[in-house]
């Protein structure tokens, strides 16, 4: 390989590339390296440019071994942390060899990894509640509750609610993989949402009353068809208006309706918008950005208290995410809430 072709070689790398020669002077920096260490550094030593002590350990190691060594180097900008893993290889038959550093980002691979740990101890976290409370009160049964049949009853009951709310996190967790599994699949049926939307509410009906909620579907005229998985749709509408009932509070109205957007801004699209508000607390505007994120709840403990995963609106985000569409969420404090499911409409 003639000398001349190195740089352009290395101006064909995606990575930051830095050659050191062997007088441990910077050679080249590949545009890439450039933005990380600036212009003109050609012929500067490599430790008036490299600050890291263990990025110059590891050069150091490379010159004097002539093999390949490893280090990390974490860099801060403003508020963002990169987390490089640095290698730095001899190259070259001359001796001493110069060493060809590079830099490969490796944050998307940590954050990964992070939100992987955080994900299992959190759901290890949500089953471990209602699984402590089983176990104490098969304790409490076989022990001082023996003969009592009222306490008996008493326990089955709450053991069947927590039992239940174990089910419905698993079938949440499996709900939540299958959507991520098929969320580059696009849907291709056509689907009439308000007959969908009915049939939802259909089956919501009791939670309605049970709670003397008013479910109010506002009449459509003309709502265009979508492309979409009926059943996940179904699974976006029933969370929505489930959490509308549920949060909304006793005594109160739930109001569904259909919009026809032209453009929508964020989609670029023709899109149909359905509606979903009611007229409960609100949510304080700290959490609204939050809400879809996995087992984040604004009131945890209403949450808890009425058998909730805390995944709903994360499926909601991600099978709409799988139609092209968004989830808008507004809300004002004593006045309710507002969740809108934006699907584009082909023309
Ligand atoms: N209509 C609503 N009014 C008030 N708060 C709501 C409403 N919908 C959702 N939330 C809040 O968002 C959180 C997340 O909702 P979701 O993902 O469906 O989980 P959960 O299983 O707790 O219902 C809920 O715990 C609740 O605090
Ligand atoms: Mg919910």
């Amino acid at each position: 390989m003639t000398d001349a072709l190195v740089p352009e070689l290395l101006t064909g790398v995606p990575l930051p590339l830095v050659l050191i020669d062997h007088n441990e002077r910077l050679r080249h920096l590949n545009p890439p390296a450039r933005r990380m260490f600036g212009d003109n550094m050609e012929g500067r030593h490599f430790l008036a440019v490299m600050r890291h002590p263990d990025t110059i350990d590891a050069v150091i190691q490379a010159f004097r071994h002539g093999k390949t060594v490893q280090s990390r180097y974490s860099r801060k900008d403003h508020s963002t942390e990169t987390i490089f893993r640095v290698t730095c290889t001899p190259v070259g038959a001359q001796q001493p060899h110069p060493v060809l550093v590079s830099f490969e980002d490796m944050t998307p691979l940590e954050t990964a990894g992070q939100m992987r740990r955080d994900f299992v101890a959190n759901v290890s976290h949500e089953l471990r509640t209602p699984l402590t409370a089983i176990l104490g009160f098969i304790e409490t049964l076989r022990g001082p509750a023996r003969d009592d049949a009222a306490a008996r009853d008493r326990f089955l009951e709450i053991m069947e609610r927590e039992a239940s709310r174990m089910n419905r996190l698993v079938d949440d967790l499996l709900s939540l993989s299958r959507v991520e599994t098929e969320e580059r699949i696009r849907p291709t049926e056509l689907q009439v949402l308000p007959d969908l939307v009915q049939s939802v509410c259909h089956g919501l009906r009791p939670l309605a009353d049970d709670g003397n909620v008013r479910l109010v579907i506002l009449p459509s005229e003309d709502t265009p068809m979508v492309r979409g998985d009926a059943d996940q749709l179904r699974q976006v509408f029933t969370n929505l208006i489930e959490n509308a009932i549920k949060y909304g509070g006793r005594n109160g109205t739930v109001e569904i309706t259909y919009k026809v957007i032209d453009r929508d801004p964020n989609l670029g699209t023709r899109a149909l918008a359905v509606v979903v508000s009611d007229n409960g607390p609100g949510i304080e505007a700290i959490h609204l950005h939050r809400l879809t994120e996995r087992f984040y709840r604004a009131d945890s403990h209403r949450s808890q208290a009425l058998g909730g995963t805390g995944l709903g609106l994360a499926i909601v985000k991600h099978i709409l995410n799988r139609h092209r569409g968004r989830l808008k969420v507004e809300s004002t404090v004593g006045l309710g809430s507002r969740f809108t499911a934006i699907l584009p409409v082909q023309k």
